[in-house]
């Protein structure tokens, strides 16, 4: 007996009913995500991002930021993920679809060798800006012992010519440290990057992500 046909329709069945699940369902009941309106700002959730973040973005997937940190708040009952922000106003929530639909791609990201960075832009800001820098430079200058890795090609040393530059990173004193008469300065990727992690922040209210109270 020829048993062909029967075979081509078990694997179309199986590869068609993975597919169906994996890619139809999910393209059906995500793939046309929306931000919602936002009534208390009048704009909307997840806000867009600015023009020098989406910059930011390229720069953090081309160098594999994503492999050592995530960007994914996950619920109350599973960690301590929400636990961390007390003080975010609005409260910080669980991720959902929704606030990666402007990503491309997603960084929501597998392995936390680094911290989780969805909400790094809420306690930073601007006063952190250089410490952000130095530790990109060097992240030893900051924290001792770190292994993340160094993403002083980012940076331009040279030499201090008439006044330095308000752009320099300032307090190095590791072993890369500019010598006397030199300054590190960022390149345009090292700015945009900055101005990407500061724009992390998953606090905007969504519907399908109330906020979850402490038990
Ligand atoms: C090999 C893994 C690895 C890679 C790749 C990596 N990091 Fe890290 N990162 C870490 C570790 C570990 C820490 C925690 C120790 C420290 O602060 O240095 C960290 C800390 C950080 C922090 C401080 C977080 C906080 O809450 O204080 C920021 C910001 C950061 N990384 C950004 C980046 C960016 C941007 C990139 C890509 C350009 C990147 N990291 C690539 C491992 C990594």
């Amino acid at each position: 007996m020829n048993r062909t046909p029967l075979l081509i329709f078990g694997a179309f069945l199986t590869f068609g009913s993975a597919w169906l699940g994996l890619v139809a369902y999910s393209y059906v009941t995500l793939g046309q995500l929306q931000p919602v309106a936002d009534e208390n700002t009048g704009g909307v959730n997840p806000p867009p991002l600015s023009g020098l973040a989406v910059a930011g973005q390229k720069v953090y997937a081309a160098n594999g930021c994503v492999y050592c940190h995530s960007q994914d708040i996950r619920p109350r009952y599973l960690s301590a993920d929400i636990a961390r922000e007390p003080e975010a106003e609005p409260p910080v929530r669980r991720t959902v679809a929704r606030d990666y639909f402007r990503d491309q791609p997603a960084f929501v990201g597998f392995l936390r060798i680094g911290p989780d960075l969805a909400n790094y832009g809420l306690e930073k800001r601007v006063a952190a800006w250089n410490d952000l820098h130095r530790h990109l430079y060097d992240s030893r200058e900051v924290v001792s012992g770190s292994i993340m890795p160094s993403y002083r090609y980012l940076y331009k040393m040279r030499k201090i010519s008439g006044q330095p530059s308000n752009e320099a990173v300032t307090g190095l004193t590791g072993p890369h440290a500019p010598a006397p008469g030199f300054e590190v300065v960022p390149t345009e990727d090292a700015k945009v990057l900055a101005a990407y992690l500061l724009s992390l922040k998953r606090n905007d209210p969504l519907p399908e992500a109330p906020v979850e109270t402490k038990e």
